[in-house]
């Protein structure tokens, strides 16, 4: 029997045994492989959504500690263009093995599903797939407001008393229209959803899930998305609330 016509297991890696291929496509190409490269490029997304928490909460300090924030960040072109471009392809990485992940799931088990019986990781998986695309369309959004200056272009024309960018009164503003902080923060409940599925699934796929430490897992995943909710939603809530203004 020739190699092309070996008969393989789903998600096995010896269908991609022929020596032309290197390991790392023939991984790739598995599904085991891309549910790694998923695990690890969420992993990767959720580092950077509590960076970007942590960073933005300083605007509870005023707005001394964030617009220097910024100004340190822009300095640094290396750095900045280093994470936006990182960003970028942990965004595109995540969503390609997303969606080749669902369309093989799908195909290995087109028979429809007893609504009777609610398969969990189905459930899951769903869940994380629609969270997940309204997520991308949250992101658009947010790059639109406050980074690309689209929304409102006087954005981007803000300056504080030492003429830097006033991030504080750009966020302030941002979030002074009800409508706009009612999204973001539905928008962060849609987050703190795909955190609490896809903390605990990215475990699982790199192997550290089992019966012994499945429990602790879900419930320090459900811990990390409500701390992420709450935080994110912070700040919407104070400016609405006129704590910080
Ligand atoms: C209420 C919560 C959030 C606030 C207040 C916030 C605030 C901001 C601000 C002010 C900027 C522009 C920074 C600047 O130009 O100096 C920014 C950029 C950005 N935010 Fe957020 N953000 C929030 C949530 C999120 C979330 C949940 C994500 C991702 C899922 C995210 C992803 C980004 C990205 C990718 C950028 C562009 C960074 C760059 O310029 O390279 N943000 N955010």
């Amino acid at each position: 029997m020739s190699c092309s016509e070996s008969k393989t297991v789903p998600g096995s890696l010896a269908k991609f045994a022929p020596s032309h291929m290197t390991v790392l496509s023939a991984l790739y190409h598995s599904t085991l492989g891309k549910k790694y490269i998923m695990a690890l490029s969420g992993l990767g997304l959720f580092g950077f959504v509590v960076v970007h928490m942590l960073g933005n909460l300083q605007v509870f300090l005023g707005p001394e500690p964030l617009n220097a924030y910024a100004v340190f960040i822009k300095s640094k072109p290396v750095l900045l263009w280093t994470t936006r471009l990182g960003l970028l392809a942990l965004v595109f990485l995540h969503i390609l093995t997303a969606v080749q992940l669902t369309l093989r799931n799908r195909a290995a088990r087109p028979e429809k599903y007893d609504r009777n019986k609610p398969y969990r990781a189905n459930y899951a998986s769903r869940t994380l797939f629609l969270s997940g695309a309204a997520l991308f369309a949250f992101i658009v959004y947010h790059l639109m407001h406050f980074t690309l200056g689209l929304v409102d272009p006087a954005y981007l024309q803000l300056r504080d008393s030492a003429d830097r960018h006033d991030v504080y009164r750009m966020t302030i503003l941002g979030f002074s229209h009800p409508g706009v902080s009612a999204f973001y923060i539905a928008s962060m409940a849609l987050l703190c959803l795909h955190l609490s599925h896809g903390v605990g699934s990215t475990f699982q796929s790199i192997g550290f899930k089992n019966k012994q430490t499945a429990g602790w897992i879900d419930r320090v995943s459900k811990m990390l998305a409500v701390i992420v909710f709450l935080g994110n939603s912070s700040m919407p809530l104070a400016v609405l609330a006129g704590i910080i203004r």
